[in-house]
């Protein structure tokens, strides 16, 4: 019977800790005692600070996180690494630091992969020899598919197989044992490509959605579950959204009745009126079908039908509806852009942010200049350009785009002190803590709140249902931004490339970890930076990418030292590269399903016609 212990009457069982730990203990309390025995009072504070760190250095890792040896790491998720970055995707992602879920340090919790519901159209490239043109389709096909995959959902081509695997195909076969025409055999085999396919989305694939994110009719077809089948009035038969099971059973109802069919040149025409609803009141999708070419384009309308200028036109038509998409997006945006700039010196970190900006800012080229797209008024991008604005902080705003680069804590703290070489001692006694994070929050949450609330806001801003769709967020260290016009579901106007970042060999050398970069003001002033303030720092930037994939020891310590006295700014840093690292292996995890199929990046993929 061990000793009972009591604190204020109540009874406490005391575990001595291990063994390790308890010599450990000792050691802090004799070295703790010996400083402060033979130290005058001033330097104890320094002194002890010293003995500390020197502990921690010397102390194993698994002392350092007592969790990390007795606790089940969450599984490995398929497809949840890309590079240095992994994640694992969970409703647990708003707390504020992932390694307390996923105890490594190196996983990010991510919130989990939003439902992409299927959106399909019907492809069949049948009496068409021309190379030229089918290659322009091809084109149109990659373009509708980028744009639906940007508003959040699976883009999936059908092709003729797809409705030959409906067993409901016999019924067409018999069909056409008398006088049938082409266009409704068409029509036919597309309803039965979806039903073989099953509950989704049916568009054509001129009909692309040209809305804000968060429109009504894409969030509703975003949901993915439909009520029966349902019918999108004034787009020409173009857009249906349906449940697998009542789409068999509207095909197999209308499928009988030929004469209907043959009347009607549609099976929603010739289907029942019990077996699919209507919905009026929509203008979230542009259709681009010959009736309003030839209303609304002229100059396309006349190259597509001129003798032999089909492909022209169909290039001409893939340019407008590029520049279409991007004038939507403008106007969506209509307070512009902002490129948040959160500490000193980030000229050059934010040099692919703002060339990003100033690329959406551009018009994309169109055939018919101050044209609208057919579904909505707009404001053309000819008469009315968007503005750019830096700011110091992060704005929640509907109708603001915010693009900002978020520094890995050693960069921010070499540019924002502008010290080329920063050591330990400095990061613990004249670096504030997490003044990244503090400062791209200050206007959100004011100057009162803590990191760890913080950082949930920040991920709200990089993840969250609103954040993702009005922001983008990059990182300092890495140099190429790929995937854009997925994410933004159109092609960017090309701009002149950006100056290159390579120094010339003798720069080179003076910007490795330990040179000393002869410092400018130590102030920068306010106003614009100067040309050789920029030179600087991008030559400091250079230097933190390379430290930071630097291998050596004594580096690794300072990197492990920094990230530690700022856990909300590395947090913050980690879970952005995470999140487009994520969205990247998304996108190509998709396309290599895809692949084979008409519209694929790749270009032209299986042979079927
Ligand atoms: C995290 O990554 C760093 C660098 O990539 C590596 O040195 C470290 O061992 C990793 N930590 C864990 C717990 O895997
Ligand atoms: C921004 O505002 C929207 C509502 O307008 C809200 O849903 C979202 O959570 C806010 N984001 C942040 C980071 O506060
Ligand atoms: C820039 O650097 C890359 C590799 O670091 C090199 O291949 C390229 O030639 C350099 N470009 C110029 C203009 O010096
Ligand atoms: C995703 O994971 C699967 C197997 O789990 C693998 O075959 C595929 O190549 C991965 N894709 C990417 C893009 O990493």
């Amino acid at each position: 019977m061990p000793v009972q212990r009591t604190i204020f009457g109540r009874p406490v069982v005391l575990h001595m800790p291990p063994r390790r730990f308890q010599i450990l203990f000792a050691f802090i309390i004799f070295l703790l005692t010996t400083i402060i025995l033979f130290s005058g009072p001033e330097n104890v504070k320094e002194k002890v600070e010293e003995a500390t760190e020197k502990i921690l250095e010397g102390i194993p890792a698994s002392i350092h996180n007592p969790f990390a040896a007795s606790s089940h790491k969450p599984p490995v998720q398929d497809n949840s690494t890309s590079g240095e970055s992994s994640w694992f995707s969970d409703w647990k992602w708003r707390h504020p630091f992932s390694s307390s879920v996923t105890f490594d340090e190196n996983r990010s919790v991510l919130p989990p992969l939003k439902n992409r519901p299927y959106v399909y159209t019907y492809y069949e490239s049948k009496n068409k020899k021309d190379n030229a043109a089918l290659d322009a389709e091809e084109k149109l096909l990659l373009i509708w598919r980028r744009a639906w995959w940007a508003q959040g959902f699976r883009p999936v081509v059908l092709v003729p197989a797809d409705a030959m695997n409906n067993p409901l195909y016999e019924k067409l076969q018999i069909l056409k044992t008398q006088e049938f025409p082409d266009a409704l055999e068409y029509d036919i085999s597309r309803w039965l490509a979806w039903g073989h396919m099953g509950t989704g989305v049916l568009a054509n694939w001129l009909a692309l959605p040209m809305a804000p994110y968060d429109d009504k009719l894409l969030s509703f077809l975003r949901r993915g579950e439909y009520p029966g089948v349902i019918r999108y009035d004034g787009l020409q038969n173009s857009l249906f959204c349906g449940e697998s099971g009542a789409i068999n059973d509207l095909l197999t109802s209308t499928l009988d009745k030929s004469n209907d069919l043959i009347a009607a040149m549609s099976v929603i025409d010739a289907a029942d009126k019990s077996k699919y609803t209507s919905d009026p009141q929509h203008d979230a999708i542009a259709l681009y079908d010959l009736k309003s070419i030839r209303a609304n384009y002229k100059a396309v309308d006349e190259t597509l039908t001129r003798e032999g200028g089909q492909a022209e036109g169909l290039v001409m038509l893939g340019a407008l509806i590029n520049a279409h998409l991007h004038i939507v997006w403008q106007n969506t945006f209509s307070a512009g852009i902002a490129v948040v700039k959160a500490l000193r010196h980030m000229t050059t970190v934010l040099e692919p942010a703002m060339h990003i900006a100033k690329s959406l800012q551009k018009c994309s080229p169109s055939p018919v200049a101050n044209s609208c797209p057919p579904n909505r008024k707009c404001q053309p991008c000819e008469a009315h350009e968007i503005e750019i604005r830096e700011l110091s902080t992060y704005k929640n705003q509907s109708n603001l785009f915010v693009i900002s680069a978020v520094p890995h804590p050693y960069t921010a703290a070499t540019l924002d002190n502008w010290k080329p070489s920063i050591d330990i001692p400095f990061i613990r006694r004249e670096s504030a803590r997490d003044p990244w994070l503090f400062a791209v929050t200050k206007e959100l949450l004011g100057p009162a709140v803590s990191s760890q609330s913080r950082i949930v806001h920040f991920k709200d801003a990089v993840a969250g249902e609103h954040g993702a769709s009005h922001s983008l967020w990059l990182t300092a260290e890495r140099e190429t931004h790929k995937d854009l016009n997925w994410i933004f579901g159109f092609d960017l106007p090309a701009l002149p490339e950006p100056p290159p970042t390579n120094t010339t060999a003798a720069e080179d050398e003076a910007s490795t970890e330990s040179a000393d970069v002869p410092l400018l003001d130590e102030e920068i002033r306010p106003g614009e930076p100067k040309e050789r303030e920029i030179k600087q720092e991008r030559q400091m930037l250079k230097a933190a990418r390379a430290a930071l994939r630097s291998r050596s020891g004594k580096m690794m310590r300072l990197k492990g030292a920094v990230e530690m006295w700022n856990l909300a700014d590395t947090e913050a840093w980690k879970f952005t590269r995470a999140f487009s690292a994520r969205r990247r292996v998304e996108r190509l995890r998709w396309e290599e399903e895809e692949k084979k199929f008409a519209g694929a990046e790749k270009g032209r993929g299986a042979k079927w016609w």
